[in-house]
Parts: C-alpha cells; sequence; structure tokens
C-alpha cells in the first residue's frame, strides 16, 4: 500500500491538463502515494449545483491530502442561467468551491513562496548606474491568513436597518448616515487573535526551519488601527519566541513599491487575507507570473496543493495545451515537502530549475510569444513537453 492517498481534482479547463503533468513527475520522482480522483469545478455546479460535491469533501475528511487544478467560476446571474433546468429555482447558489474548502477544513494557512530561477527570461530585471542589466536573485513567501479578513464574506449590499443600526453605533458611522441603504455595499474585515497567531506562528516557523533571517509583516496598521493594529501586535508576540528571526514591519502599499524596487531585500512575508493575496500576485509578476506561482492552503488536518492561476479558458481547448504547468508541479513538490519527503521535493524543484535554466524547452509564456494556437508553429514548446523535460532531468 501507498504511503500518502492524494485526492487528485483537476477542476476545469487547464487544471485538467497541468494536474496530470504534476501527478506524472510525483510518480517519475518515486513519491509514495496513490491518487483518487475528486470532483469540483463548474461540471458539477451546472449538472448538481454544488461545484464542490459532499463526495469530494468526504475523500478530503478521510484521505487530508489534496491537489488541486483550477476551476471556472462566473458571475450570478451566468451561473444561475447554466444551471441545468431540473436544478433551477430550486434555490440552488453558486459558492466557490475553494473558498468553501479553506473554510469546511479550516484551511487558514496560505504560503506562496514567489522564487525566480535562473535563466527564466521572464524574471524581474533592472538596471545598474552604469546601464548593464542586473537580474537579483528573488526568494520570497508569502504568508496568507486564508480564512478571515475582507474575504471572511460578511457582506451586505442593502444592509438591514439591524445591520445599519449597529453599524451606526460607530461615530464614524456619522458621514455615512444620509446614504440610502439600498446605495451602500459594507465588508466586514475580521481579524481574529486566534487567526493572527496561527499565520504569524507559521511564517516564523518556517523562517526559522528554512533559515530566513526575517519575517516582514505587511500590513496598515496606521490607517487600519484595530484590524491592522491587531495583526501588528500579535506578530510582536509571536516574533519574542524566535529570537534568531527579525520582525520587519512595512506597510502594504510600501510594500508593492519595494518589491518592485528591490525584492531581493524580502523573504518570508506575512499578511491578512487580501492584502496577502495582492502582494503574492505581486511578488509572482516578479518570478514568471502565474505560470510559475504556485501554493499550498493548510489547516491542522487537511492540506490541499494548487497552481493560483485559473482555469484560463481561451486556452483551455487547445490540443496539444500550450500552458506552463511548472505552477502546479512546483505546488506538487510543496505537497511531497508538507509530509515529510524533503529529499523529493528537493529533486523535483531542482528539475524545474535546471529545465528553466537550460531553455530549451520553454512554452509560450517563457518563450514570451503570444498566447494562442500559433505560439508551437512559432516555437514554443507544449505542455506534456515541458513535463517530458521535467521529468528526464529526474532520471
Ligand atoms: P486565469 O489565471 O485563468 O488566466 C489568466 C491568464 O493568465 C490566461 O489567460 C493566460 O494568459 C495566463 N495563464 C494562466 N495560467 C497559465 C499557465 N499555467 N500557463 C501560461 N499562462 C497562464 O485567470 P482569469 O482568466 O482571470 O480567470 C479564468 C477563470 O478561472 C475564471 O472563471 C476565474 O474565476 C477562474 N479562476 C480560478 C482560480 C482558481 O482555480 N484558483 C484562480 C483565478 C481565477
Ligand atoms: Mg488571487
Amino acid at each position: 500500500m501507498a504511503r500518502h492517498t492524494v485526492v487528485a481534482m483537476p477542476g476545469d479547463g487547464i487544471g485538467k491538463v497541468v494536474l496530470p503533468e504534476a501527478i506524472r513527475v510525483l510518480e517519475a520522482v518515486g513519491f509514495d502515494a496513490e491518487y483518487v480522483h475528486g470532483d469540483i469545478g463548474w461540471d458539477f455546479w451546472v449538472s448538481e449545483g454544488n461545484a464542490l460535491p459532499e463526495r469530494t469533501v468526504a475523500l478530503l475528511a478521510k484521505h487530508k491530502l489534496g491537489l488541486f487544478g483550477a476551476i471556472t467560476s462566473k458571475p450570478n446571474k451566468d451561473a444561475e442561467a447554466e444551471l441545468s433546468p431540473a436544478l433551477k429555482g430550486k434555490g440552488f447558489k453558486y459558492f466557490s468551491p475553494i473558498v468553501g474548502m479553506r473554510q469546511k477544513f479550516n484551511l487558514d494557512i496560505c504560503v506562496r513562496p514567489c522564487k525566480s530561477y535562473p535563466g527564466n527570461p521572464l524574471n524581474f530585471v533592472r538596471k545598474r548606474p552604469d546601464g548593464a542589466v542586473e537580474e537579483p536573485a528573488v526568494n520570497a513567501v508569502i504568508f496568507r491568513q486564508n480564512t478571515e479578513g475582507l474575504y471572511a464574506g460578511v457582506e451586505w449590499t442593502n444592509p438591514s436597518t439591524q445591520v445599519r443600526d449597529a453599524i451606526a453605533t460607530h461615530p464614524k458611522f456619522k458621514a455615512f448616515d444620509k446614504v440610502p441603504s439600498d446605495e451602500m455595499a459594507l465588508s466586514v474585515r475580521i481579524i481574529t487573535r486566534q487567526g493572527a497567531t496561527r499565520i504569524c506562528t507559521a511564517a516564523f516557523e518556517y523562517a526559522k526551519r528554512h533559515g530566513f533571517k526575517n519575517v516582514t509583516i505587511c500590513e496598515k496598521p496606521n490607517v487600519l488601527r484595530e484590524t491592522s493594529g491587531l495583526m501588528e501586535e500579535v506578530a510582536k508576540e509571536v516574533a519574542k519566541k524566535y529570537p534568531a528571526v527579525a520582525l520587519w514591519s512595512v506597510n502594504i502599499d510600501a510594500m508593492t513599491m519595494w518589491l518592485t524596487k528591490n525584492p531581493e531585500e524580502y523573504g518570508v512575508i506575512v499578511a491578512s487575507n487580501l492584502f496577502g493575496d495582492v502582494i503574492s500576485d505581486a511578488f509572482a509578476g516578479l518570478v514568471g507570473g502565474l505560470g510559475f506561482a504556485c501554493s499550498g492552503n493548510i489547516g491542522d488536518e487537511v492540506a490541499v496543493f494548487e497552481p493560483t492561476h485559473g482555469s484560463a479558458p481561451k486556452y483551455a481547448e487547445l490540443k496539444p495545451s500550450i500552458v506552463n504547468p511548472i505552477a502546479t508541479i512546483l505546488s506538487a513538490a510543496m505537497l511531497a515537502e508538507h509530509v515529510g519527503d524533503v529529499e523529493r521535493a528537493k529533486k523535483i524543484e531542482a528539475a524545474v530549475a535546471a529545465v528553466v535554466r537550460e531553455g530549451k524547452v520553454r512554452t509560450y509564456d517563457m518563450a514570451r510569444l503570444p498566447g494562442g494556437p500559433d505560439a508551437l508553429k512559432r516555437g514554443a514548446h507544449n505542455t506534456r513537453e515541458l513535463g517530458d523535460a521535467i521529468i528526464a532531468k529526474l532520471k
């Protein structure tokens, strides 16, 4: 019997293409696992009124480990229109299966490494005073609180009187007193001490384990005095337990500036949900973008690894597929590391690094070609060829 059972959830669009590549790589490196398929995504919304069927939830609850491709989601009106006729008008409401997964299993720690691999033409470069180009090595790991903050889903359009009255107890609401409710939308930013402690602790633990000298808390406590204030306070508390790791504090707006000037100065970064989402996409842009952005959603019991990109519908039907499988392959390496197989995780990463360094096999994004059916004719390699090249390095 295999040591691990991984719930493989390809989902929609290019998820169906990149996930099999990651599994091929895990198999080639000798990761001791078997794979069970999990249904997820738009098709199941259409046919069952649930993009995250209970049977998939049960598989995750049982096996604790998931590898996920991508899903398609659409606005409410489209969701209602595409629902199968038998289910229409029966009260089904579309809900993102990823958010659902994070909430059901409290996958509150989101880890998003953004590392530049030398040889990638998409890496961030800048000019020296003498005009020469330099390419700093970027190695940032973003810890994003995954379940709270502005994404907790506590929000209203046209809030009820009860909600309004509650908020009106805050003196600052006076400024909005005259605005009719149907002209207003509200989202609540909730930060809990427990959630903040868990994400900050995860960041410091990672820094300690991987030899990072500092952790940067990236919030906005001078303005969001309560919620960002609590994040900062907790980060300072947690930092006391890690004397060898310094705590840096940078505001989210300044962070986006620093990371596009001196990204190499940052290592582990910790942030609340929305800020972490923004900062991780921004850093990903410095190291190759969506084709390279891997992630893990980690809870106490269950962990699900996924590329951060979506289903890229415009490329989903291309045969052969042109998209870059590296984000998913690096997510698979994170999965291996998570269950303690550090050696195989390192092997996968080294194989990716070697292929990128050689630069012989590049999907359209790495070749800096326009995406689309012509990309292959212009010299880009397809998804499978890149998967093959990585597997060849493992042998
Ligand atoms: P997307 O990430 O699917 O694609 C945006 C663009 O990025 C693509 O058109 C393509 O140019 C490029 N791209 C994405 N993945 C790539 C890869 N592996 N290799 C090369 N290029 C790649 O985002 P978009 O177009 O905004 O959303 C499409 C669908 O995906 C929507 O339905 C959206 O809701 C969903 N989505 C799902 C996510 C998830 O499953 N985690 C995350 C983001 C969007
Ligand atoms: Mg995002």
